[in-house]
């Protein structure tokens, strides 16, 4: 391998591989946050390189995934179909449970139509690549999720970005644009770095004004936010005016896969033509069963997400009291900003070995300079888990002069 790295040309396609470096240094410096595997977990507990520390990152919102009653579902689903489909949803692979879930979601999002993916990012990438086409245009968020990015980049249809939640800049875009093309806005419902809910009402007002469509990418919002769960346009009471919504169930629904829902037709279209569905494997039955249970847990047990919003609201305060950057966090993702990419290792490193796992987030996830720690709750942290994570953040946070003992950031 070595002697491949130093005698890699310029025109080996491999090159930029043998060059890349930047991990393997990090890594020599003992600060290397990525890949950790999990040896133990049971939600809010895992157990690390033998060390249990307090999952501080997790997409498991609705505490569902070491749940006894999603457990034995899945459980269930695998002794009843086995343990995949081994086909798209277009050929072999659909189950009277894909067909269930699928009406069960388009009830509860108040929609006609819906359609699963194997994964959120598939949902996505499949979906925008397919309703976008040649003479269309989309107008999509620069913090878009990467599978946003990917389907825009793979779709036909010429892209207008514009910069995060800048509603004016956006007009303009539109106002500029070919009145006679296609057009979609296509944003996340939650963005989830940031944690900051898309602008849906002046969304909706632009998208009636200029007859576009509007998407949502709600991964970070079905199951968190909005009314009994249903999302970023149900924040607002906007839903029936939202064209497509889309969701994960890698995260509040505690399994693996995705849906896009909304007026049947364009479902209908979308089943039918998605590269993204039609080639590639459904979702297996245990993930199936997994979502109809939390679903049904999620209807079941509001106090789960009043406790979500209750801990997030908690969170993001003390966070700022103790003089933490939070942005403007409005979900449970709390994002803590550090600054530059080093000193986000460093500071994720001994938050490590307080016992508290965050996600480190460096450029180009985020802007230069503003490296930080994505936070991120959950209906099952306890009180106590919840101060233990405020306790190793302040002593860090001091440690590293990220704040002062009076509660102010030292960048201020
Ligand atoms: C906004 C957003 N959309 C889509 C996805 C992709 O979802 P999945 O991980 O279920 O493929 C993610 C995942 O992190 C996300 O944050």
């Amino acid at each position: 391998m070595a002697d491949q790295k130093s005698s890699a040309t310029k025109s080996d396609i491999f090159s930029k591989a043998f060059n890349f470096t930047k991990a393997d240094e990090v890594k020599e410096m003992g600060l290397y946050p990525y890949f950790k595997p999990l040896e133990a977990t049971d939600g809010t507990i895992v157990e690390i390189e033998g060390k249990k520390v307090i999952m501080a990152g997790s997409n498991n919102y609705l505490g569902l995934t070491n749940d006894p009653r999603t457990i034995k579902a899945a459980q269930d689903a695998l002794t009843k179909y086995g343990t995949g489909c081994t086909g798209s949803r277009y050929l072999n692979g659909t189950l009277d449970s894909h067909l269930e879930l699928e009406e069960k979601l388009a009830e509860f999002m108040g929609k006609e139509g819906c359609v699963l993916f194997s994964t959120g990012y598939q949902t996505n990438e499949g979906s925008i690549q397919t309703i976008a086409g040649r003479n269309d245009i989309i107008f999509s968020d620069k913090d878009n999720h990467a599978c946003i990015v990917v389907g825009t980049l793979v779709s036909n249809a010429k892209t207008m970005r514009y910069q995060h939640n800048d509603m004016g800049q956006l007009r303009k875009l539109l106002e500029r644009a070919d009145p006679d093309a296609g057009k979609i806005i296509v944003t996340d419902g939650v963005f989830s770095m940031s944690g900051t809910l898309a602008n849906v009402p002046e969304l909706v007002k632009l998208a009636k004004e200029f007859n576009a469509r509007l998407y949502l990418d709600d991964a970070h919002a079905v199951g968190v936010v909005g009314e009994g769960g249903r999302g970023s346009a149900s924040v607002f009471g906007l839903t029936d005016e939202v064209d497509l919504i889309s969701g994960t169930f890698s995260k509040s629904f505690a399994s693996l896969g995705g849906f896009l829902v909304g007026d049947k037709p364009v479902i209908e279209y979308i089943r039918h033509n998605s590269p993204a569905h039609i080639f590639s494997a459904s979702m297996p039955p245990a993930n199936v069963a997994t979502v109809l249970k939390a679903l049904e847990i999620l209807q079941e047990e509001t106090w789960r997400l009043e406790r979500l919003e209750e801990i997030a609201n908690y969170m993001r305060k003390e966070l700022r009291g103790l003089g933490f950057n939070v942005w403007s966090s409005q979900s449970p993702i709390i994002p803590v900003v550090i600054g530059e990419m080093m000193d986000c290792f460093k500071f994720w490193k001994d938050l490590f070995e307080e016992g508290v796992y965050a996600n480190a987030v460096v450029p180009p996830a985020v802007p230069k300079g503003q490296s930080l720690l994505r936070t991120s709750y959950m209906a099952s942290h306890t009180d106590e888990h919840l101060d233990q994570i405020l306790e190793a953040f302040r002593k860090v946070g001091l440690k590293h002069g990220v704040i002062d003992r009076n509660g102010h950031s030292a960048a201020e």
